[in-house]
């Protein structure tokens, strides 16, 4: 709904441009007729143009309002206030002033003759009040089409006000000097000289091009990034908060100019906060990073980038509470490296971000992350150093951490890790094809969801036996429900662990909508791919039965309270200037830091206006999800670490700030994040002593 009337708002506003530039052409020019009979032919053509504007403006103020009866006013602050009225002006003022003097214009000229138009003609025809009205149009229409690409969003009058003023200056010139070729025109015939009026025009448009110039390279060149830059370096945010006025203004204080949240003293650095440094870890791994040629089991080769030469990177299975060492190996990776683990909320220098806890890891250096893993689920790693790229080429595998007590019974345990291998396919691990398994009736089957591609909405159908979502985003869920017929949903970086009991008929995991991508599960391994049913899909927002104790709800006190707005603008951004994804009207570094206390309750709430949908991932913690437009969430709690947030959507999370650190908040559609849309959650008293930039190895994105 929300993207149907955005798209629709979108549509009549780029009609509305050229439809008005064309009317105010034609009104501009019916001065030049040389007789009546054509002036009256001309004239009767502006009513096609003046109901035309008028329907695109009710579309474009039916949509606003239909949005603001059922969405976030986030989501129509701008368009009700500025955009509508900037639509139905002209159009009024138009019916109003315009349409009765081009009826009496009519009246006046209808079967008349070739005769050349007379001074009443002459005035009636270029009157201010008749022409104004339509060139009004066409300048409000920029003025729309401003606004809906630059959106005055978190909204704030004062982003309205210089083009506001702008527009009502340019409005009165058009005023004045359609008033002096009225004077003209009751003096001597007006001349159309096409020639004169383009060269006008174009002279025009080129010294409007030159001024404005000046301001748009300017911050073109004033957004690049600079060659170093601390990852601190955001613009603090401390919410709405428990915290007095006072003591607000006292932080604010200490935050201004470059020194942010650094300026807390004394501060711990993040190169401290780190796992257990001493003791025999119960599990070792060492992961080298390399480049190799991979061939998928369809014979397509890859130019990857690898862990341990292999794409995925090698499966990572722990046990709960064990204390784990992996030893990271840069062979040959020139953009560097480093191994971030995505979903378990390890220790802040631990967490593998280029940056913003270590340095990226270069060819021949090597670095050594130790944690205790202490949540069971679904996880999986990837490197956080020019992670789009990184990602993309393989730099990924899946981390799994198994409960301590063993379950009873025969169990088939599979990692389903889906990626699109660019030039050969979308695979599961590495086999672009259906697998077959032989598993035995009765046997209890884990399946492990990992969706790991950029910009894929991954839809899984489970088809043959009922089963459970039992848990997401690495969180057990409580008392999940029997499910069929569904299909389930992730976005890049989500989760979901599926359980079902094997029957002793076929059962079928499809990856994709179409029958080529999959994994086929029977006795013996055969059997045929079954017709895609019929689905719906699966929604965590009422599912399974909610538990005894709920840690916090959408009625706690919260510490803090954030806002995260996502959208789509034009933006500066590094010496480009193009349409971005924004948090809060920013990209990097201009986004928001927010800033938390340890051991507060935050809640944030996150409105995507965009037109697509954006996984937000909060490193380091969990984000219980309290409510999705509005509607709280029942059922069992759902926990997650990488939010699927489509367009038009509001949710509401909470955390528990438990982990100190600073941790990034992105898009993990990772084309997004490298771009600009990302942002950190910094604690008061912790400093990074890292840089990104240029002049630093590090890119996180
Ligand atoms: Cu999976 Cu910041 O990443
Ligand atoms: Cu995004």
């Amino acid at each position: 709904m929300y993207s149907l009337l955005i798209q629709s708002e979108l549509g009549a506003l780029m009609l509305f441009v050229i439809f008005s530039f064309i009317a105010a052409g034609k009104a501009s020019k019916l001065i030049y007729n040389r007789s009546e009979r054509q002036l009256y032919r001309k004239t009767r053509k502006l009513i096609f143009w003046s109901v035309s504007l008028s329907l695109l403006a009710a579309v474009m103020a039916a949509a606003d309002t239909m949005l603001a009866a059922s969405s976030h006013p986030l989501f129509w602050m701008d368009r009700l206030l500025v955009r509508t009225p900037l639509a139905l002006l002209p159009v009024l003022l138009i019916w109003f002033y315009s349409f009765p003097r081009l009826r009496k214009l009519m009246h006046r000229t209808r079967g008349r003759s070739e005769n050349a138009l007379d001074v009443a003609r002459r005035r009636q025809s270029s009157d201010p009040a008749f022409i104004v009205p339509f060139q009004l149009a066409a300048l409000c229409s920029v003025a729309l089409f401003y606004f809906a690409f630059v959106p005055p969003i978190p909204f704030h009058w004062t982003a309205v006000t210089m083009p506001a003023t702008l527009l009502l200056f340019v409005a009165c010139l058009q005023w004045m000097l359609q008033s002096r070729r009225n004077q003209l025109a009751a003096e001597v015939a007006l001349v159309y000289r096409p020639w004169r009026r383009r060269l006008t025009h174009t002279g025009l448009l080129l010294a409007v091009l030159a001024v404005s110039s000046i301001p748009f390279l300017t911050a073109m060149e004033n957004s690049r990034l600079p060659e170093t830059l601390s990852m601190m370096s955001g613009k603090t945010d401390y919410g709405i908060g428990a915290r007095s006025s006072q003591e607000l203004a006292h932080a604010e204080h200490h935050h201004t100019g470059a020194s942010t949240a650094a300026g807390t003293s004394p501060s711990i650095p993040v190169t401290e906060l780190t796992g257990p440094r001493t003791g025999i870890p119960d599990r070792k791994f060492t992961l080298t990073a390399e480049r190799k040629t991979v061939a998928l089991s369809s014979g397509k080769q890859v130019e990857a980038w690898t862990y341990n030469g292999q794409i995925p990177g090698p499966e990572l299975r722990m046990k709960e509470g064990e204390l784990i060492e992996v030893t990271l190996i840069n062979k040959d990776i020139e953009d560097g490296a480093t191994l971030h683990w995505h979903g378990l909320d390890v220790p802040n220098a631990e967490d593998g971000v280029a940056g913003a806890t270590q340095n990226a890891v270069m060819p021949g250096e090597t670095f050594t992350y130790r944690f205790v893993a202490e949540q069971t689920g679904t996880f999986w790693y990837h490197s956080h150093q020019n992670s789009k790229t990184a990602v993309e080429k393989g730099l990924f595998g899946a981390l799994i951490v198994e409960p301590q007590e063993a379950a009873a019974g025969p169990i088939e345990d599979i990692t389903v890790i889906t990626h699109n291998w660019r030039g050969a396919g979308m695979s599961i691990g590495a086999d672009p094809s259906v697998q077959r398994k032989a598993v035995a009736p009765g046997t209890a089957v884990k399946l492990r969801l990992i969706n790991t591609d950029d910009w894929v909405r991954q839809s899984y159908i489970l088809t043959g036996a009922p089963f459970k979502v039992t848990a997401i985003d690495g969180t057990d869920l409580t008392g999940p429900a029997e499910l069929e017929h569904h299909r389930l949903e992730l976005l890049t970086g989500g989760r979901y662990d599926v359980t079902f009991t094997m029957p002793d008929h076929p059962v079928f995991l499809r990856v994709g909508n179409g029958h080529s991508l999959g994994i086929l599960m029977s006795k013996d391994g055969s059997g045929d791919i079954p017709e895609r049913p019929e689905v719906t899909t699966f929604d965590p927002t009422h599912y399974g039965t909610s538990p005894a104790d709920v840690p916090f709800h959408r009625d706690s006190k919260f510490d803090r309270e954030f806002m995260m707005v996502l959208d789509n603008r034009f933006a500066f951004y590094n010496g480009g200037f193009a349409a971005y994804d924004t948090i809060n009207g920013e990209v990097f570094p201009n986004t928001p830091m927010f800033i938390v206390k340890e051991g507060e309750l935050v809640k944030t709430t996150i409105v995507n206006r965009s037109s697509v949908e954006h996984p937000m991932h909060l490193h380091g913690h969990h984000m219980l999800v309290l409510s999705r437009n509005n509607e709280t969430v029942s059922g069992s709690l759902w926990w997650s670490d990488t939010l699927d947030v489509a367009p038009g959507e509001t949710y509401e999370v909470a955390f528990r700030a438990d982990n100190p650190g600073i941790w990034m908040d992105h898009c993990h559609n990772l084309v997004h994040a490298s771009a600009g849309m990302t942002m950190h959650l910094m604690y008061e008293g912790v400093s990074s002593p890292f840089e990104v930039g240029t002049a630093t190895p590090n890119h996180p994105e």
